[in-house]
């Protein structure tokens, strides 16, 4: 049997009790990764052991981890248990990411300071303590690279969202913080991507697809015309994370359908 494109890796996939996250944990482990499904907060943990219990049954290893990736001492705690459990990292998918959306002249501090903390300063944290492990691995031929990370950003890393300051000033510095650490590791052999997801059916945006009329009004937006489901993210995240993608590095890949295509335009204008 050829040998699978993540097999002898660790991943370490933020936010992975559900959604996109979880998605790409699966993803992940078939292609044979051993997984760390990350959830932040005690409630969510009964889903992140069944997103592991799901990956062992399938045969390969996972184990679920509770921190919060806005807090420093968490973050650093969780790669070494990374690191004590399965005995490297070579993969983090800066995944876990949420939305606290008010009209700008409502937002409170605490919506602003609770959405860049999670999805921007949360990436910045995890990034970090990735690259300082990959750095003190260096290649040792179980991948073409030192490490691997993936930013999940969002189409709204270049698409204005108005209600949702907080969220897209998120994405906007997880795009130039990608692509200036990318420019600065890439000598050590580290790649740093995005993956810029559209509307993907997942809890998050549950309120734009829930009712046929939603779905309807959504679709206007994607020029494909439907709904992008967490495979079409998690198979990009597989391929960025491989030696099939040891050339990419500082891009964002958009798995939106085309959102980002300007669809207001599909009829002249
Ligand atoms: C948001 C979703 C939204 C999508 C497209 C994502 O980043 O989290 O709520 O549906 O962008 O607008």
């Amino acid at each position: 049997m050829e040998k699978r494109k993540l097999e002898g890796q660790v991943a370490i996939i933020t936010g992975s009790s559900s959604g996109i996250g979880a998605g790409c944990a699966k993803e992940m482990a078939r292609a044979g990764a051993a997984v760390i499904v990350n959830y932040p907060v005690p409630q969510a943990q009964a889903m992140a052991e069944q997103v592991a219990a799901d990956i062992i049954a399938e045969g390969n290893k996972a184990v679920a981890y509770k921190c919060d990736v806005s807090k420093e001492d968490e973050v650093i705690a969780m790669f070494k248990f990374a690191e004590d459990q399965f005995g490297r990292v070579d993969i983090l998918v800066n995944n876990a990411g949420l939305q606290k959306d008010a009209k700008f002249t409502e937002m409170t501090l605490d919506q602003w300071n609770f959405v860049i903390g999670v999805n921007l300063t949360g990436q910045f944290l995890c990034a970090r303590e990735a690259i300082r492990i990959f750095m003190k691995k260096g290649v040792d031929g179980v991948s073409k690279a030192a490490g691997k990370i993936i930013c999940m950003s969002s189409v709204h890393e270049v698409i204005p969202w108005a209600g949702h300051a907080n969220y897209a000033a998120s994405k906007g510095g997880v795009m130039l913080m990608m692509k200036t650490i990318a420019q600065e590791y890439a000598p050590h052999r580290i790649r740093i991507n995005s993956i810029a997801p559209g509307a993907i059916a997942t809890p998050i945006n549950k309120d734009a697809w829930d009712t046929a009329e939603h779905l309807q009004q959504l679709l206007k937006l994607i020029p494909e015309k439907r709904i992008g489901q967490v495979e079409d993210v998690a198979k990009a995240a597989v391929f960025l994370a491989s030696d099939d993608a040891d050339y990419i590095n500082g891009t964002t890949l958009f798995v939106d359908g085309g959102m980002t295509l300007y669809p207001g335009f599909e009829d002249n204008g």
